[in-house]
Formats: structure tokens, sequence, C-alpha cells
């Protein structure tokens, strides 16, 4: 039986959880919009065409921001294509992932799908084809109260009041030769800050990201960082971070520590901006937007070869990885890796949200809506992840795989949400073969009750969900005890776990 220790105290503190680490994202890419979120023939769907049976999946995620409209999109699109009357707007060929855009969705009706949900739109510009002047008309369009030609144009498409878009991402992996109007990190560095400048004339209450390394294998990682920072360092107010996980070696052991690779992305990314502080003897503490995070390995095969067989398709299904028991808990542990660094991460959006790389997915032509493992984590997460992190002082077995060392089988993160009196424990057993038991000690407080112990896990490692066959999912488990402040619970292995307790302090 394998047994690791836990302590935390609630004078021992990380930093508050930003609302916005539980953001997702939703680009024009596949079944996301089209056929996913936007389905005007479907039997649920509103007078805007928006399928009103995803809400009741999308809702109890409360999702405060989402991303959009891409994504390598982004860096093609022409944003005026998607406003005004629908029966005007062009049919185009999108560069990033060869297929139709009839751009019957855009700013207009996806502020107005974000209002439905109750989220706010983290609107990217883009920095592939154009520059500051689109960026600037965006904005505009977007922010400027009237009297001006793009917020009138605006108030002509029946929007009379601004839309309020705070947070603005300059392009999007930028770095990345893949990108439609790709460039160096010199060149990216200019545009970015020339365009932020420009964008704060128009509207200074806005917040800004610009987008570091598309993933960590970048040959140009971290100097693109530092070249980036180096131009827009006092001009911007996050660095965007992306990473996506896979299992690339077919080894489980290996694959369930994948998210190691994540925590050493976001330190080396941290030193990289302190180093670029510290050379410019700045005061300001550069923060990241994890912007786009999951797990995407499954469907990159088929992709290539659509790509290459039957471009230009409306809707076609991209992107589209099921995901199995091993994937959430392997989600979790990312997952709880962002949440640890509370401190500088201050928005991580879950990419995607409907149908591509996503929690919730519908079948083909308006088909039925179901949910895959990792919605459960993403979830639990949202709900019960906010407050305030706690340090940790972890002592856990470990084991060495064929690409890994010392890989600690206990993943966890301890937030405690001083309003409600509870703390919350999100943990992953990474062994394969035995329970782990988990033994917290809550020094500082005075009273300790569990409230429940929630665990997903299966015996079949490879098992998906689908449509009506819902195999993976949460149960409340049994078996924990609490003994004065000490609280012992079994982990089964390759589980997600939620302990929930409810504390007194001192
Ligand atoms: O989320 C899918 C794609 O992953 C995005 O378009 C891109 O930014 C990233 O490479």
């Amino acid at each position: 039986m394998l047994q690791a220790n836990l302590h935390i105290d609630p004078h021992f503190t990380v930093a508050n959880v930003d609302d916005r680490l539980f953001s997702s994202f939703i680009e024009h890419l596949g079944r996301a919009v089209y056929d996913g979120i936007y389905c005007p023939e479907h039997p649920s769907a509103n007078a805007a065409g928006f399928r009103q049976d995803l809400l009741d999946l999308i809702r109890p995620l409360n999702i405060p921001l989402i991303r959009y409209p891409g994504g390598n999109f982004v860096s093609g699109y022409r944003w005026e294509d998607g406003v005004g009357p629908k029966d005007q707007r062009p049919v185009r060929l999108d560069r990033a992932w060869c297929t139709l855009e009839t751009n019957q969705v855009g700013v207009q009706e996806f502020a107005g799908w974000c209002r439905e949900i109750g989220a706010q739109v983290m609107m990217a510009v883009n920095l592939g084809t154009r520059g500051i002047d689109d960026a600037c008309n965006l904005l505009e369009y977007c922010n400027h109260p009237s009297g001006t030609l793009y917020s009138n144009l605006r108030i002509s498409h029946g929007a009379p009041q601004p839309y309020g878009i705070k947070t603005w991402c300059l392009g999007n992996e930028m770095d990345g030769p893949w990108q439609v109007g790709h460039k160096t990190a010199e060149e990216y560095g200019r545009l970015a800050v020339e365009t932020a400048r420009a964008m704060r004339k128009i509207d200074d209450s806005i917040q800004l990201v610009a987008s570091g390394s598309s993933f960590p294998e970048m040959p140009t990682f971290p100097q693109w960082e530092a070249t980036v920072l180096d131009h827009v360092y006092e001009d911007v107010d996050y660095l965007s971070i992306h990473q996506y996980l896979g299992d690339t070696t077919q080894n489980l052991k290996d694959f369930l520590a994948k998210s190691l690779t994540t925590e050493r992305f976001i330190r080396d990314v941290l030193a990289t901006c302190d180093y670029v502080k510290a050379r410019k003897r700045s005061q300001k503490q550069m923060m990241l937007s994890f912007d786009e995070w999951n797990l995407w390995y499954h469907s990159v095969g088929s992709d290539e070869a659509y790509r290459k067989a039957t471009p230009w398709q409306y809707a076609p299904s991209l992107v589209e990885d099921i995901y199995t028991m091993a994937d959430a808990a392997v989600f979790g542990t990312m997952l709880i890796t962002i949440l640890r660094h509370a401190d500088r991460i201050k928005i991580a959006c879950l990419a995607q949200l409907v149908n591509v790389i996503a929690p919730i997915m519908t079948e083909p032509k308006g088909g039925q809506a179901w949910i895959q493992s990792i919605y459960w984590p993403f979830l639990h997460a949202s709900l019960y992840g906010r407050g305030t992190v706690l340090h940790a002082a972890v002592d856990s077995p470990r084991y060495d795989s064929k690409n890994f060392t010392d890989v600690p089988y206990l993943e966890s993160v301890s937030i405690y949400n001083h309003e409600k009196g509870e703390v919350t424990i999100f943990a992953v057993n990474r062994s394969t073969d035995s329970d782990l038991v988990l033994k917290t000690c809550l020094d500082g407080f005075t009273q300790v009750s569990l409230i429940e112990h929630i665990t997903m896990n299966h015996s079949d490692l490879q098992i998906v969900n689908g449509p009506g066959a819902e195999n993976i999912r949460p149960r409340k488990a049994s078996g924990a005890v609490v003994e004065g402040k000490t609280v012992t619970a079994a982990l089964p292995p390759v589980s997600w776990n939620v302990l929930r307790l409810s504390v007194r302090e001192k």
C-alpha cells in the first residue's frame, strides 16, 4: 500500500484563485461553432440559431471568460465579414484549417451567446495577415459608445450599447511556422507593442495578452519570450502560454507523468519573465494567461489526412479527441498544476469547449449532446476550486518511468474558501496498480469534518464516454475518516479525487 502525507495551514497561502482560471475557448474550427453551439436546424435552437440544450451542460461550469475567435483561425480572419446582415456576409476559405467559413457567426452573435451563459468575451485580434488599424477598428466597433464610423456601424447592426470587451489577445501563436502570417520574435514584438499602444488610446481600461510560445518544445522557446517581452513588457498585462499533453510514447506511466512538463514549462516561462523584469529594472510583475490547455493527440493523424484529401468543407469533424479515463486523470494533473501557480497564472482557458478537443460533444448534423470524461474534473474545479491556494508540504512516494524520474504518485492542490469555511483538496493518484492512502494534517484549523470524498476511476483506463454511454462519471467514495485534524482517504489507482472538508480556523 502506498501512502502520501500532506500538511496544510491557513496561514501559509500561495494566492487567491482568480475566477478566470475556469475560462474556456471557442474557435471557428471544425464543429465548435457551426454544427456545434450554432445549429439553426436543431429543435432546441433559439431565434439566433444557438442550441439551448447545450446551455444546460455549459452553465454549470460557471465559465467567466471565453476566448474567441481563434486560435490559428484568427490569423487570417477579417472580423468585418462576420457583422451586419447575414445574407450579405461572404463565404471565405479559412486557410488555418482548410475549411469554408460562412461568417454566419461573428462578433455580434458570439457576444450575445456569451451573455446567455454569463461569460465575458476574451477577444483575439489578427496580427497574422493584419495589423494595428484592423485591431483598433475592431476595438472601436466593440467598445466605443457612438459617433464614429465603427461604433455607429455596431449601432446600425442593432447593438446600441458597446460590448465592453475587457480582455484582448494580441494575435495567436505567432511563433509557429503553421500560423498564417508567422513572424519572428522581433517582428511580432514590434507589431504587438505598437498595436497595444494604439489600442489603449481607444480604450485604456482593456487588458492585453502578448503571444508566448506555442509549446515548450518549440526550438525558439524561451528566446521568443525574452525577445517579445523586451518590446512589450511595460505595455501588456499577460504573456500567453499554451500546452497540449498527449500519450505520444504509448507508455502509461510516462503519460501519467506528463504534467511534470507543464510544471517545468510554467517555471521556465516565469523565469524568463523575471529575467526581463530584472534587466529592465522594472517594478512590474508579468502575469500569465494559460489561454490554451488540454490534452490533444487522438485526432492528430486523421486531421492531417482531411487537409490532404478533402479540404474546404463546411463544419467538418476536426480535432475531435474522444477522451479516456486515463486522459481524465492526466487532465486532472494539468488542472492541479495550473491551480498551484495561482500566484502568477491569472487566466486559464480550457481549449476548447464544444466538439473540438472538448468536454462537451454533439453528434454530427445536430445530433445528441454528451459529456466527456474531462468534463468532470473541470466542473469540480470550477465548483469547489474558488478560494485561496494553500502552501502544502507534500511527502509522496515516487516512481521512475521510461522518460521521467522521481514522479510523485500524488498530484494535489489544496484550496481554502474562507467565506464558506471549506477546504478542498484536488488529488490524482498516478499509481496504475495500488490505492494511495492520503493522510492530510490540517494544522492551524480547530475543527475539521468531511463533507464528501468524490472520486472518479475505472478498471478499464481506455474506456470512453459516448452518446447515451456515460461510462466514466464521478461517484461518492466511502471510507475517508477524520481523526482530530487529520483526514485519511484512499485514492484508487489512476483516479481523480475531490476531498471536501468543512473547517474552522483558530
Ligand atoms: O486549439 C486548437 C489550436 O491549437 C489553436 O487553433 C492553436 O492556437 C493551437 O495550436
